[in-house]
């Protein structure tokens, strides 16, 4: 725990605090774990609200802390597959698809196993427990010290666009004394693909970094989940209600011309003119560069002086199909 001196009092009182990595933070983290806190880490897709998925009164935190549904469960943070296998029951497809893409952006959902200390709450009450290994080594390095599967949430408030800097994280829970670890701006962007191996096929519930095709050249046809479900269906995952990743003021999709009064969020070297504010996802047109930055586009363009956010349209191929996900919901009010 930290030394309470009155000025440190006074500062975590007010505001959320940014911290390096370094061996005294690491300590800070393991500690505010041990005592059923929370605390915002990076990972390599968004930064995420964690805490000890055991400690079922650290996970209701948790749901308080970013306001959100409780029936929505969480996914569980592993530091490898050793330990994800004593949290859920693993199977053939399991094995192949960690084995390939562990650490990294893919979330597995198994039934959970029946000794598994993991808090019933994480889970949402459910049958099954939602599995990642992530691949940020600041991430990593916390999981395997601390020992214990570690639930993250993406660390913005329900409903509201996914964090990708250290920064946002301090502007979701401005009036708060979270503690926040810096990793620098996550690399992928855009949350992991959650995909559902409890069936005979594989169904994809939320479409993120691992593409369907990367998926299915593994583990050959996948399904994916048709219509989002209302809440606490069989399938029921945040990622798949109707408004999720809301920025404030409307979205407005496959925009080719815009007005003076919007802002563009643009794609790809033709871009129409006479928008109020341009932002660029990807000159090039790279699909891996625009889920990079998408999140933070969309933050930096919801301003009020803004009469809508117009986006051009973005191919539905690869990650294109996981941004293409993300906006749409954005656009829904
Ligand atoms: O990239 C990510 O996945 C980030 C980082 C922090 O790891 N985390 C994240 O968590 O996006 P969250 O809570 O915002 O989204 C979790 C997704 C939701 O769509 C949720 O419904 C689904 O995972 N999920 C969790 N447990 C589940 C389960 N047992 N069955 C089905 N879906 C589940
Ligand atoms: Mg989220």
């Amino acid at each position: 725990m930290d030394q309470i001196t009155p000025t440190h009092y006074i500062l975590s009182m007010q505001s959320p605090k940014i911290l390096d990595i370094d061996p005294a933070s690491v300590d800070n983290v393991l500690a505010r774990w041990r005592a059923g806190q929370l605390v915002a880490i990076p990972t390599e897709t968004v930064y995420g609200l964690a805490a000890d998925a055991t400690n079922g009164q650290a996970v209701a935190r948790i749901y308080s802390t970013k306001s959100r549904p409780q029936l929505n469960p969480l996914i569980i943070h592993v530091s490898d597959i050793a330990m994800a296998k004593t949290y859920g029951v693993w199977n053939p497809m399991a094995e192949t698809l960690a084995t390939r893409f562990w650490p990294g952006p893919l979330t597995l959902v198994l039934s959970r196993q029946p000794d598994s200390p993991i808090s019933d709450l994480a889970m949402a009450g459910g049958a099954t427990v939602a599995l990642r290994m992530p691949a940020h080594p600041i991430a990593l390095t916390l999981i395997r010290a601390y020992g214990r599967g570690i639930a993250a949430p993406s660390a913005n408030r329900s409903g509201r666009v996914s964090p990708t800097t250290a920064q946002h994280v301090a502007n979701e829970f401005a009036n708060s004394d979270l503690r926040i670890i810096d990793g620098g701006p996550c690399q992928v962007g855009i949350e992991s693909t959650v995909v559902d191996l409890t069936g005979d096929t594989p169904v994809i519930l939320r479409p993120g970094a691992i593409t369907s095709d990367m998926l299915s050249a593994a583990v050959g046809p996948l399904a994916v989940a048709a219509v989002p479900p209302s809440h606490g269906g069989a399938h029921a995952s945040p990622g798949q209600m109707e408004s999720h990743y809301a920025p404030s003021i409307p979205v407005r999709l496959n925009a080719t011309s815009v007005s003076s009064d919007e802002a563009l969020l643009a794609f790809g070297t033709t871009v129409p003119q006479g928008a109020h504010t341009t932002l660029t996802l990807s000159s090039q047109g790279d699909l891996i560069e625009a889920a990079a930055n998408l999140f933070a586009a969309l933050r930096a363009l919801d301003q009020p002086q803004h009469r809508c956010i117009a986006v051009m349209p973005i191919p539905n191929t690869g990650l294109g199909e996981a941004i293409n996900d993300r906006l749409k919901r954005a656009s829904v009010r």
